[in-house]
């Protein structure tokens, strides 16, 4: 698979088969991190492997809890209704797999009274949780992402964290090339509690930050694209 090919290929899976990935195969995932560019060459970034079921429940709990207080954050509902379109947002839930019956249920309350639907009710928010923490639990490996905080060249922090970034991106493109199903998710590290208990959990020492659960699987669903904006909305020639 050419480059090309796996950028635009590359989709963020929401639901795994539960083959195991072999061994070789993430090792080439996770060397394709190391060639990413870094400020200064700082390569701040470190990664944490798991593939133990325990922990991963673990993990996965945190991650469902991140999403039942996303959802409980009415501004930030507020935004990414805004943000996330109508086809967008069916496609995501499409992707998980949830049983026919519930999608269509949902689909009733109009595609995008979704996000309000599973936000607003106690019965949502259980439905949400249910499907972020099977979705975490259904991929085989975990790689937590961590940068490390005192790995500084010339630049402001901002710049450590677009290197991890890179880093992820580089590992995101190889599984896809190598046909390892993965999504990134930053929701399980948004708020400090969250941080603290994935730190604890994982044994991260104080001078990492946590960016988020990188999720590795063989795909079971691979949904469609979402839309992306056209090179005329975010070019802009010689001035803004
Ligand atoms: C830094 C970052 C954080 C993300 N966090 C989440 C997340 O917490 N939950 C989630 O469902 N998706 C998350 N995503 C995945 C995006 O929702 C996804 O990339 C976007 O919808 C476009 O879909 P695609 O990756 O299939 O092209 C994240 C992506 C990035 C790059």
């Amino acid at each position: 698979m050419d480059v090309f090919e796996a950028i635009k290929s590359r989709r963020s899976i929401r639901k795994f088969r539960k083959k195991p990935i072999p061994e070789q195969i993430l090792g080439q995932i996770l060397d394709a991190a190391r060639w990413a560019p870094s400020e200064s060459n700082a390569q701040p970034w470190e990664f944490i492997v798991v593939k133990n079921r325990k922990i991963r429940e673990e993990i996965a709990c945190i991650a469902a809890e991140a999403c039942e207080r996303a959802l409980l954050d009415k501004k930030a509902v507020e935004r990414s209704k805004k943000i996330c379109s109508r086809e967008d947002f069916k496609r995501m839930v499409e992707g998980m797999g949830i049983p026919k019956i519930v999608s269509l249920l949902l689909e009733s309350s109009g595609i995008v009274d979704i996000v309000e639907h599973l936000s607003s009710t106690k019965f949502g928010r259980e439905l949400a949780k249910r499907m972020i923490k099977g979705a975490f639990i259904q991929a085989p490996v975990h790689i937590a992402v961590l940068m490390d905080k005192s790995k500084r060249g010339l630049c402001k922090p901002w710049t450590s964290l677009a290197s991890v970034a890179c880093a992820v991106q580089n590992m995101m493109l190889a599984a896809t090339a190598l046909g390892i199903g993965n999504h990134w998710y930053g929701s399980p590290c948004d708020h400090a509690d969250h941080r603290m208990r994935l730190g604890k959990l994982l044994g991260i020492p104080k001078n990492y930050l946590s960016l988020g659960i990188l999720v590795l699987g063989y795909p079971d669903i691979i949904p469609k694209s979402p839309s992306r904006k056209s090179l005329s909305e975010i070019v802009h020639k010689e001035e803004f």
